[in-house]
């Protein structure tokens, strides 16, 4: 669905000091990803004509974090208020059409309240809310027909204005043609010395306007984050929000509130997930893959049947079907596991190919590898890859066995067949089908040797 000649505006000036940090508030993260960068999705997902963003404190670190095109980034140098924000964008604003004016720090808006506000939105309308605690807002006063009357802001409010619990959540839609003689009107006479968009509400109704309001009970969608605890409690409402639509996919999660999902997870039928798990990126697990408890994957995708055991770690990798990965297992980029392949604690593997069938199943690190099938790697194996300055490869070739505790130095194959025995430094190409070996020749025993025993 697409508006006719819908602007938005997003207002991201703000410091936010009750974040203490020098980041700018906008900057912070929820689910891995910027508040304010959530609030352009929701944007970009209206497909408006024009995206204005405010920008301020911190300077250019806002509009930098940002790869997005067509955004207008506006600088607003002072705070001055909200009115002074939004008249910054005036002049990128179409004449004709309507504004959306949203806040940066709002980062669970939701698509849906900004386009009912916007469907029954001639002059102006207000996304407003029911507060039990409106402390601190601006109160929407009606008047005995409940007609809208004006936005009263917290500290300019009566005693009387200060019991009303509609509240204003900062999300106004604007026809155009009125909304830049509005800006242009506005004034800093009031409590906080401030320029309030706010006060065009009052302004629409001595123009005889109709003001309208689209009231929101997702109280949390127009939540805004001023502080820590804020982020972290909008954070776990995401996550728990995310759990259940991934329930609702039909995954199993042994505790929907021990989940993080930052990015995207993309499961297939008869996936159970374990406690304490966090997904990064774009993540997809296939038909009954079982993730054990507290593993961390990040922009992977996993094939069906696999599983994973507790404390693995998966970065930009790729599994295929049938795998077993860990306890304590640890793939880099660039590491592709095909299917049937096992590999097992304390093992590291980095920009590899693991052949189907095969197993590195104890303490190794396989590093620039490609390992054909039914290879089985022994424990403690090393593939040195790095002579200090370049990294070089190892290739194994089909039903290889290498011993336990060796080192491959690379640039090294080892052929088809071949077997390595264990305690092996292999520098030099390893013939197919052969047992190849080189460890210290002899192996002595000294029948007098005895411990060493401690001194007084
Ligand atoms: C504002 C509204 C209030 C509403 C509340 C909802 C006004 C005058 N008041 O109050 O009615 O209930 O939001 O949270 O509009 N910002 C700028 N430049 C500025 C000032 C603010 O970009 O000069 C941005 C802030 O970064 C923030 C947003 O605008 O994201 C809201 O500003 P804030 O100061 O939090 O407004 P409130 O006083 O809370
Ligand atoms: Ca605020």
């Amino acid at each position: 669905m697409s508006i006719k000649n819908l602007n938005i505006v997003i207002l991201a000036a703000g410091k936010g000091t009750r974040m203490q940090s020098a980041l700018p508030k906008v900057l912070h993260r929820l689910a891995g990803k910027a508040l304010l960068a959530h609030v352009i999705d929701v944007a970009k997902g209206l497909n408006p004509s024009k995206l204005v963003v405010i920008y301020g404190y911190g300077g250019d670190a806002v509009p930098k974090a940002f790869a997005y095109e067509d955004i207008e980034w506006v600088e607003q140098k002072e705070q001055l208020g909200t009115g002074h924000a939004v008249l910054q964008a005036a002049p990128y604003l179409d004449e004709e059409g309507t504004t959306l004016i949203l806040l940066g720090d709002v980062p669970l808006l939701s698509k849906q309240s900004c386009l009912s506000l916007l469907d029954k939105t001639e002059t102006i309308g207000l996304l407003t809310v029911s507060k039990p605690n409106p402390t601190g807002y601006g109160r929407i006063v009606r008047n005995d027909m409940k007609k809208i009357l004006s936005i009263v802001e917290h500290q300019d409010a009566t005693e009387d204005q200060r019991s009303i619990t509609e509240v204003n959540t900062g999300i106004i839609a604007v026809n155009n043609q009125y909304l830049k003689p509005w800006l242009s009107k506005l004034s800093n006479q009031n409590a906080q010395g401030e320029y309030y968009l706010t006060d065009i509400v009052a302004m629409a109704v001595n123009d005889g306007l109709n003001v309208v309001a689209e009231i929101t009970h997702d109280e949390v969608s127009v939540e805004g984050v001023n502080s820590k605890a804020d982020l972290a409690n909008l954070e776990r409402v995401y996550q728990h929000r995310y759990a259940h639509s991934l329930m609702q996919a039909g995954a199993t999660l042994m505790d929907p509130l021990r989940i993080d999902v930052r990015g995207s997870l993309v499961i297939g039928k008869d996936v159970e997930i374990d406690v304490g798990c966090v997904f990064e990126g774009a993540v997809v697990l296939g038909d009954g893959v079982r993730v054990g408890p507290y593993c961390v994957i990040k922009d992977s995708s996993i094939g069906a049947g696999s599983e994973i055991a507790a404390f693995t770690q998966i970065d930009h990798a790729l599994v295929a079907s049938n795998c077993k990965l860990g306890p304590y297992a640890r793939l880099r980029p660039g590491a592709q596991i095909n299917d049937g392949a096992h590999i097992g604690n304390f093992v590291e593997i980095k920009n590899s190919h693991l052949g189907a069938n095969s197993k590195v199943n104890h303490l190794s690190y396989v590093g620039d590898a490609t390992i054909g099938k039914n290879v089985n790697i022994g424990a403690g194996t090393i593939t040195c890859n790095y002579d200090g300055v370049n990294k070089y490869r190892t290739i194994i070739e089909d039903d290889v066995f290498i011993g336990s505790d060796t080192q491959l130095v690379a640039p090294v194959i080892i052929g088809e067949g071949a077997t390595i025995a264990a305690g092996s430094t292999i520098t030099k190409n390893a013939p197919a089908g052969q047992l190849t070996f080189c460890r210290a020749k002899d192996q002595k025993s000294i029948a007098s040797w005895k411990r060493p025993v401690k001194k007084n």
